[in-house]
């Protein structure tokens, strides 16, 4: 029988988000109801309220969530009911040309649920990148589910669905940050955080956290970071060089995805460093440099999608170092609010006031 529950909606353009009711259909071949149990705020939900995503209203918005399978449709094997899960925005198919190639967290075509949640008129909701938890429940594809150690706070577990994991992610798996580096991460929000909490797990000697907001520096401190530069008061590139014997540092991270953020990272680093883009870009953003430059310096520059992760290796293992006391997931939880207040939890992202809102149900 569908089920009838509450979620959290954006209906059109720019309009506040409104809590009203949703049916999710019984899952069907290769499907899973979860009752969510916490599920992040992130600034995806709000591009998507605003249009910057597509066009495809109305989206039940929430991605960054964990919860209890609640039932699963024919030929799923790889969860039951009861089991605690991390929702994941890439299930792999491994059946395109990446995955064939044995690259899985490139996989071009993912999976999600085959069928679609409605609201109770029949209107057919569009989930946030495919998985829509600012609701009791909701329906995904049995490979968006990850089985994780259910001793783990759900709020905090949660936060591995997307931007913990993609700065996590875009520091070890794409950054390939390794022991004795040097690091530099530009913007400390949740996704740059993340990136400063990987590289000291990674064994970076030298970690840089460069923000515009003092309170963003003091949280990055508290994750890892060895320095840190502001970046109203002190140009970011000279201070990186300054920071690392005048050379500049072997990897650094922009987790904001602005062109002069990008730049500031491209000349900040050491001859034959990498650069790592995980902030994301808007259509209109150009980039204009010397091509000389990129010959010159050599290296790699790179982009992480969502931490290059592969949610069945990467889950299990970071909620096990956390359990164990090596990864303090927990910094990132700023506040617990109900599903009626994701609306100024947006406000709050925006005025800086947070890493990571998480609404509890
Ligand atoms: N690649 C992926 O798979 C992936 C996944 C999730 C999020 N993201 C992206 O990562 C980015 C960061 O996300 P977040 O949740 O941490 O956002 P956030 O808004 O919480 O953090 C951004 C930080 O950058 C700082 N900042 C802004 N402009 C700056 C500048 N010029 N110099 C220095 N610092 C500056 C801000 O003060 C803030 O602390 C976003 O673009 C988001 O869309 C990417
Ligand atoms: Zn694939
Ligand atoms: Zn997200």
């Amino acid at each position: 029988m569908p089920q009838q529950v509450r979620g959290v909606i954006a209906r059109s353009k720019g309009a506040p988000v409104e809590l009203t009711d949703i049916v999710i259909p019984d899952p069907g071949p290769g499907e899973v109801v979860v009752s969510i149990a916490a599920c992040g705020v992130c600034h995806t939900d709000l591009t998507y309220r605003d249009g910057g995503i597509n066009d495809e209203f109305p989206f039940l918005l929430g991605h960054e969530a964990a919860g209890t399978v609640e039932s699963v449709g024919e030929g799923v094997d790889s969860v039951r009911p009861g089991d605690f899960v991390v929702l994941n925005w890439r299930a792999v198919c491994g059946q395109c040309r990446a995955c064939k190639r044995g690259r899985p967290q490139y996989c071009f075509d993912t999976f999600n649920a085959t069928q679609k949640m409605t609201l109770t008129d029949g209107t057919e909701l569009t989930p946030a990148l495919g998985i829509g938890a600012f609701a009791d429940k909701t329906l995904v594809h049995a490979g968006q589910c990850t089985k994780v150690d259910p001793a783990v706070d759900p709020a905090v577990a949660g936060l591995l669905g997307c931007g913990v994991m993609a700065g996590l992610g875009a520091a070890v798996n794409t950054g390939g940050v390794g022991r004795g580096d040097s690091v530099a991460v530009i913007g400390c929000g949740g996704v740059g955080d993340a990136a400063i909490a990987g590289a000291r797990l990674a064994g970076a000697a030298t970690i840089i956290a460069v923000d515009r907001d003092a309170r963003k520096l003091d949280w990055a401190r508290q994750l890892g970071a060895t320095h840190t530069v502001d970046a109203t008061e002190t140009d970011p590139i000279a201070a990186i060089q300054e920071l690392t014997g005048g050379f500049g540092a072997d990897v650094v991270i922009d987790a904001v995805g602005r062109p002069e953020t990008w730049k500031q990272a491209f000349y900040a680093r050491d001859l034959a460093g990498t650069v790592v883009l995980v902030g994301v870009p808007t259509p209109d953003m150009r980039l204009e440099m010397p091509l000389l430059d990129f010959f010159s310096r050599g290296g790699a520059l790179k982009s992480s999608w969502y931490g290059d992760c592969l949610p069945e290796r990467d889950f299990p293992t970071l909620i096990d170092l956390h359990l164990q006391g090596r990864l303090p997931l927990e910094a990132f939880v700023t506040e617990r609010i109900a599903l009626g207040d994701v609306e100024k939890a947006f406000h709050t992202m925006h005025a800086g006031g947070v890493l990571r809102s998480v609404v509890i149900l």
